[in-house]
């Protein structure tokens, strides 16, 4: 699998479609899969919901419960589902176009009129579509899409999901060269005050193309730097997006692509998904049948740091309230050369909080072999003020020139104080620092048997207020 598509809630259920190739591990013979979930944590896999053809395959796009059964496709009583995607043809057109389903999402069908939006473009693509609605006058659908090798995002209005008119365009922006993709379009509280409400455009950003990888030599650092989900923050007029400053990572590490929002999520939540790997090494990573994953699922707020709005990201729901208490203290000095916690697990959740002392760095190194050679460290430097996650002695690494990475993030203690968050997964370490100010995702490979985890402090000691390990299954 890569990108999560057509995420949407209704009745009791999260439909998660994605990015898939039903014949094998490669990325080829794009469709759309499908699973559902009432939780988020335990998800039952669907057969595919839309196949590609002989004609197109079916790329990235979004889902809509039409509650007004604005396109016709149901009826008042049994609203139907459409789903817009991308259409890209063997010609290379990608266009947008439709599919519904009136059986709950068990069933979908191609509307005949596809497509609905046309640009004559061969890089037109990732339609992601809301309910815009500001007021009796002011109801319509509106669709983000992007001209990837533009960097451009273009906006379209529609009253019935089939016809559509062009509002506005954003970008390019930012620093960036590469290729925009995969956007997403939100309202969200500023510090939770409903009357101060700031639009989010999220962008992911990628160095390579899904059908020309260049060789790993020819990708700049520049570029590399520049994998990955940003967001602008600003304000939308129903029309047209202005942004109030650059972009921003929605999360820092390597492996956080392709993120996009629920439609409909219960209580106005703003939960997303983003597909954890990086075109750069994404054909290459170790696999038996299966290859790509998602992250675990992320509520989105703004909140006011360093006096603007900026996106902070938590784990939500039973993954981040459920588990097993494994490990629990409050109020622990460790000395220079660490802890070693009497834990072995590789499914877990520790939360940390530190209060600094005199060591120059501390942290959690998780999936660590029983003679510490294989480790992923997440440690924190006093003096540069960073936080870094280090794969480099991760596990397998060779399989891709551009796998073995740290990454470093500029992260101000509060008070003097460090609040690590993170979650290990067989092949994965999610790591939120600050209470979601920073998130950090990144894909590791490590041998099974790498289990045990310890607290470090290095060139001093370091208290930690409360240490939790939480295992899961
Ligand atoms: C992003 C992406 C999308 C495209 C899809 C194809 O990872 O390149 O732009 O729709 O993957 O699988």
């Amino acid at each position: 699998m890569n990108d999560p598509n057509g995420l949407v809630y209704r009745d009791g259920q999260y439909h998660l479609f994605y990015q898939h190739n039903p014949s094998g591990p490669g990325w080829a013979n794009m469709s759309w899969g499908h699973a559902v979930s009432p939780d988020l944590r335990t998800w039952r896999e669907l057969p595919v919901a839309i196949g590609g053809d002989r004609d197109a395959q079916i790329y990235s796009g979004s889902a809509v419960v039409d509650h007004h059964n604005t396109s016709g496709f149901g009826t008042a009583d049994n609203p139907p589902m459409v789903a817009i995607y991308t259409a890209k043809y063997r010609s290379g057109r990608q266009t947008q176009s439709l599919a519904y389903s009136t059986d709950g999402a068990a069933t979908w069908s191609k509307f005949r009129g596809n497509p609905v939006v046309d640009r004559r473009s061969t890089n037109f693509r990732d339609p992601k579509v809301f309910w815009y609605d500001d007021g009796p006058s002011k109801r319509y659908w509106v669709m983000v899409a992007v001209e990837a090798l533009d960097r451009k995002v273009v906006l379209y209005r529609s009253d019935d999901l089939k016809k559509w008119r062009p509002l506005s365009e954003f970008g390019p922006r930012g620093d960036y060269r590469g290729i925009w993709e995969c956007p997403d379009l939100f309202p969200l509280p500023v510090d939770g005050n409903p009357d101060r409400v700031k639009w989010v455009l999220v962008v992911s950003h990628n160095p390579a193309t899904v059908d020309v990888l260049p060789p790993a030599a020819d990708v700049s650092p520049k570029l590399l730097k520049g994998t990955g989900t940003r967001y602008f923050v600003g304000d939308f007029d129903g029309e047209r997006f202005t942004a109030d400053g650059p972009p921003e990572f929605v999360d820092e590490g390597r492996d956080f692509y392709a993120g996009v929002t629920f439609n409909d999520a219960p209580a106005g939540k703003r939960i997303m998904l983003g597909w954890m790997s990086n075109w750069l090494y994404a054909q290459q990573t170790p696999t038996g049948r299966w290859r790509g994953a998602m992250t675990l699922p992320r509520e989105l707020r703004l909140r006011t740091v360093h006096g603007k709005p900026a996106l902070v990201s938590r784990v939500t729901g039973p993954l981040a309230t459920g588990g097993r208490k494994t490990y629990s203290r409050n109020g622990i000095t460790v000395g220079r050369g660490g802890m070693r916690l009497p834990v072995r697990a590789r499914t877990y959740r520790v939360h940390a909080e530190f209060t600094h002392r005199s060591a120059k760095s501390f942290g959690v190194t998780v999936r660590r072999s029983a003679d510490g050679t294989e480790r992923t460290r997440i440690s924190y430097d006093v003096a540069t003020g960073t936080l870094s996650v280090d794969r480099t002695r991760s596990g397998n690494i060779l399989f891709g020139p551009l796998f073995p990475s740290v990454e470093s993030v500029r992260v101000p203690l509060r008070a003097g104080a460090l609040d690590l968050d993170v979650y290990v997964d067989t092949t994965s370490v999610e790591v939120f620092a600050q209470r979601g100010t920073h998130a950090i995702t990144d894909l590791v490979f490590p041998n099974p048997s790498s289990t045990a985890i310890s607290v470090d402090s290095d060139g001093g000691r370091t208290h930690l207020r409360t240490l939790t390990v939480t295992t899961m299954d």
